[in-house]
C-alpha cells in the first residue's frame, strides 16, 4: 500500500501535484485555475502553473490530470489536478486518477489547500482505493508510486482525518482481497483463518467461529442446509468489538456464500462465473467492524457472517426441502439458488434470540434483480425505520457509495406462505422484494430496527472506475463505518 505522509515541507520535490478547479460556470468555457494551496510555494512555479492550466485547455473536472515536464529545474514535473468542486468526494476521484497517472512516479507531493479536512480524507481514500491492485501472481508490472507526502500547514491538525481515511480504505481493501479470492482457496475456512488473522492482537475484539457440529447443535439449520452440498463445511463467524463503556450495541450480518452455484437448482453458465463474490455482504461487514475496531469507535458492533458454500452434490439440501431455521421457524425452499436468505435468516434469528442488539443491519449479494432496478452501483436498502433508512442512506452517500430505498411492500406479504412451513422462501414477485420481507420475518422485535442492503450490484466493478478498480469494490465499508462513527 502507498505510503501516506503529512509534512509542511519534502526532503526532495520531483514531482508536485498541484490542485485545479473550474475558474467559472463550465459552459461559459472558462479554463481552470489553480485551487489556492496552503505551503510556501516557489513563486515561479506558482505562476507557471496557472499560466500552464489554460494552454493546457483543463476544464478542472474531478479527476483531470496533466503533467508538465520542466528538465534542469525544480519541481522536474509539475502535475496538474483536478478536484472539481473541491468537496470530498471531488477529492476522491481526483486521489483516484493521480494514482492511476502518476504510477510511474515513485515519489509524489501533493499541495492542499488550507482547513481542508474533508479534502484531505477525500484524496488520502482516492489514492489508496484507485491504487488498489488484487494480483495472486508476479505477472504484469507493478507501479513505482511508493510515496505520497502531503503538503500542509499544520500537520497536527490531520493527523486524525489521515489515520481515517487510511483506515477505512485499509478495511475496503481488505474486504476487496476476500472477494476477489478465487473459491478453490476462498472456503468457508480460508475466510475464517482471514478473519481470525485480520482481528489477532486487537483489544477487545473477540472472535468465536462455530463448525458444523455447533452448529447443529444449536440448531443453524438454515447454514447446515445450504453448507451440506460441499466438502468445505460451513462456519459462523462472530466477531464482536466490545469496547468499555459503549452504550450502543449494533449487530451486523453479511451472506458469506463463498461460491453459488445456485446447488440443485443450478445457475447457468454466465451467471455462476462471477459467484466467487457471493460472500461480498460478509466481507464489507467484517471490515467495517474491524475498521470500528481499529479507530476505537464507543459502539459496540457484533458481526456475524454465516459462511457456506453452496455446491451441488448426493449431500446437497433439495428444493422442496423444509428447513428448520435458528429458533424454531421453518421454510420452505423450492429454489436452492435462493440459499443467501436461508443463511441470514439463522443469523438475524441468533441475533435477536442471543445477542439482542439495539440495531440490526445486514449486507447481501442477495438478488439480479438489484442491478435490474438500480443499476451497476446502487445497492438497495430495506427498513421499516425511516429515520434510520434516512441515517445510513447520508453516511453511504458521503462516504462516496450509493444506496437507494426500495419499499417492503405490503402486497408481497401474502407470497411468503407454504403449505408445509411457517414461510415459503423463494416465492414469486420482485425477487430483492420478497427477498427482504424473507428476512424480515427473522428480525422478532428488532423488526422496527433492522436494515437489510441487497448490495449484489454494486459489490462488483466491471472496469476501473474512479476509486473503484475492476472487481470486487468492497462495497458498504465506507458507508457502514462512516455510519458507525455517527453512533455514541
Ligand atoms: N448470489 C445470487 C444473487 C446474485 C446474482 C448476486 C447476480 C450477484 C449477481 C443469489 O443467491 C441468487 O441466486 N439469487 C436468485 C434469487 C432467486 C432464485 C429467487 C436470483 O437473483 O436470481
Ligand atoms: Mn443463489
Ligand atoms: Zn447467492
Amino acid at each position: 500500500m502507498l505510503a501516506i505522509r503529512l509534512t509542511t515541507g519534502p526532503e526532495r520535490l520531483d514531482t508536485l501535484v498541484l490542485p485545479v478547479r473550474p475558474g467559472g460556470p463550465a459552459d461559459a468555457g472558462a479554463s481552470a485555475e489553480l485551487v489556492p494551496t496552503a505551503s510556501a510555494l516557489p513563486d515561479d512555479v506558482l505562476a507557471e502553473a496557472a499560466a500552464l492550466a489554460p494552454v493546457a485547455r483543463l476544464t478542472g473536472r474531478a479527476g483531470q490530470t496533466r503533467e508538465h515536464l520542466r528538465p534542469t529545474r525544480t519541481p522536474e514535473r509539475l502535475l496538474l489536478l483536478g478536484v472539481g468542486d473541491g468537496d470530498e468526494q471531488g477529492w476522491r476521484v481526483a486521489g483516484a486518477a493521480l494514482a492511476r497517472a502518476a504510477k510511474a512516479e515513485p515519489r509524489l507531493a501533493v499541495a492542499l489547500p488550507d482547513d481542508a479536512p474533508a479534502a484531505v480524507r477525500g484524496l488520502v481514500e482516492g489514492l489508496l482505493l484507485g491504487s488498489y491492485r488484487f494480483r495472486l501472481t508476479e505477472a504484469g508490472e507493478a507501479p513505482a508510486l511508493r510515496e505520497v507526502d502531503l503538503l500542509v500547514t499544520d500537520v497536527e491538525a490531520y493527523r486524525e482525518v489521515v489515520e481515517l481515511a487510511r483506515t477505512t480504505a485499509e478495511n475496503t481493501r481488505l474486504a476487496r482481497d476476500l472477494t476477489n479470492m478465487p473459491s478453490s482457496v476462498k472456503n468457508p475456512q480460508w475466510f475464517t483463518a482471514q478473519v481470525e488473522a485480520a482481528a489477532a492482537g486487537t483489544p477487545d475484539l473477540h472472535l468465536r467461529v462455530r463448525g458444523p457440529e455447533e452448529l447443529a447443535a444449536e440448531g443453524f439449520g438454515g447454514i447446515l442446509a445450504v453448507g451440506g452440498g460441499s466438502a468445505s463445511g460451513p462456519r459462523l463467524v462472530e466477531l464482536d468489538w466490545r469496547p468499555a463503556g459503549a452504550k450502543r450495541h449494533v449487530v451486523l450480518v453479511g451472506k458469506g456464500i463463498t461460491f453459488d452455484t445456485g446447488g440443485i437448482s443450478i445457475k447457468p453458465r454466465d451467471a455462476m462465473k462471477l459467484m466467487r463474490k457471493d460472500m461480498a455482504g460478509a466481507a464489507a461487514v467484517i471490515g467495517a467492524t474491524l475498521g470500528a475496531a481499529a479507530l476505537g469507535l464507543p459502539v459496540r458492533v457484533t458481526t456475524l457472517a454465516p459462511l457456506a458454500e453452496n455446491m451441488v452434490s448426493g449431500s446437497a439440501f433439495r428444493p422442496g426441502d423444509i428447513i428448520r431455521h435458528y429458533g424454531g421457524l421453518t421454510s420452505e425452499s423450492t429454489n436452492s439458488d435462493a440459499e443467501g436468505r436461508l443463511v441470514l435468516a439463522d443469523a438475524l434469528a441468533y441475533a435477536v434470540a442471543e445477542l439482542r442488539p439495539d440495531l440490526l443491519v445486514d449486507l447481501a449479494t442477495l438478488t439480479g434483480a438489484n442491478a435490474v432496478a438500480l443499476g451497476k452501483r446502487t445497492g438497495a436498502l430495506y427498513s421499516d425505520n425511516d429515520e434510520l433508512a434516512d441515517e445510513l442512506l447520508a453516511a453511504i452517500a458521503a462516504a462516496g457509495e450509493s444506496a437507494w430505498r426500495m419499499p417492503l411492500a405490503a402486497d408481497y406479504v401474502e407470497h411468503l406462505g407454504s403449505d408445509l412451513a411457517d414461510l415459503h422462501s423463494s416465492p414469486a414477485g420482485a425477487s430483492s422484494v420478497t427477498a427482504a420481507l424473507f428476512l424480515r420475518e427473522f428480525t422478532g422485535d428488532l423488526r422496527e430496527r433492522w436494515v437489510h442492503v441487497d448490495m449484489s450490484a454494486p459489490s462488483w466493478a466491471e472496469g476501473d472506475d474512479a476509486e473503484l478498480t475492476k472487481g470486487a469494490t468492497g462495497w458498504g465499508v465506507r458507508g457502514l463505518l462512516r455510519w458507525l462513527a455517527t453512533l455514541d
